[in-house]
């Protein structure tokens, strides 16, 4: 079985971030049935009208590696009840001139160290992308809360439950994606 091809990015600067490792874990449990590349934003400047003059290569090789893919994932931390400002800024890139989202197959998900994983943050982040013309994954979801205590000192994710969220999450993934691209 050809295995599906998945960009990815996230929505944190930090070296350490949870949600980088979310993205690491899954490309690991998932390696079978998912080829997933993880992009990084850390390059990506703050949105300018501008700069569309004379785009800067971090955001068009961005928007190119974007385009090379039908399915896209995205993981966001929760920054005072919504989605980071960098991720915010790295969708509005992407969404104009043209906006390469456009009928993207999406997958969200997120890990904070709150009670309730991100989940108010994904309910943002799905609205905006609805806007952007994508087909949005409505389930299963990826709530990693309490982060600090899920994962080990350098990154692995040590809890069963999610281990195994993750692998579910990425079968269906791979089917809904099946529904709109053969
Ligand atoms: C500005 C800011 C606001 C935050 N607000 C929330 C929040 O609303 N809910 C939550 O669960 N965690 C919140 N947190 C804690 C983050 O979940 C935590 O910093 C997490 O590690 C961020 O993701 P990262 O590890 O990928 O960087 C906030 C953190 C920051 C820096």
């Amino acid at each position: 079985m050809n295995k599906l091809k998945v960009l990815s990015f996230q929505g944190s600067l930090r070296e350490k971030s949870f949600n980088k490792y979310l993205l690491e874990n899954l490309k690991d449990i998932s390696e079978d049935i998912i080829d997933l590349n993880i992009f990084d934003i850390a390059d990506i400047p703050l949105y300018n009208e501008d700069l569309w003059n004379n785009p800067p290569s971090s955001v068009l090789n961005f928007k190119k590696d974007v385009d090379r893919y039908n399915s896209i994932i995205i993981s966001t931390p929760e920054y005072n009840y919504s989605y980071s400002g960098v991720l915010k800024n790295s969708i509005d890139w992407l969404s104009r001139n043209p906006n390469i989202l456009n009928r993207k197959v999406v997958g969200i998900m997120g890990a904070s160290t709150g009670a309730i994983g991100t989940a108010r943050a994904q309910l943002l982040l799905r609205s905006t992308l609805a806007t952007l013309n994508t087909y949005v994954m409505p389930k299963p979801e990826i709530f990693l809360s309490f982060a600090e205590s899920k994962f080990s000192q350098d990154g692995k994710l040590t809890d069963k439950d999610s281990i195994d969220r993750i692998r579910i999450y990425s079968e269906e993934f791979v089917k809904f994606s099946s529904d709109f691209y053969k």
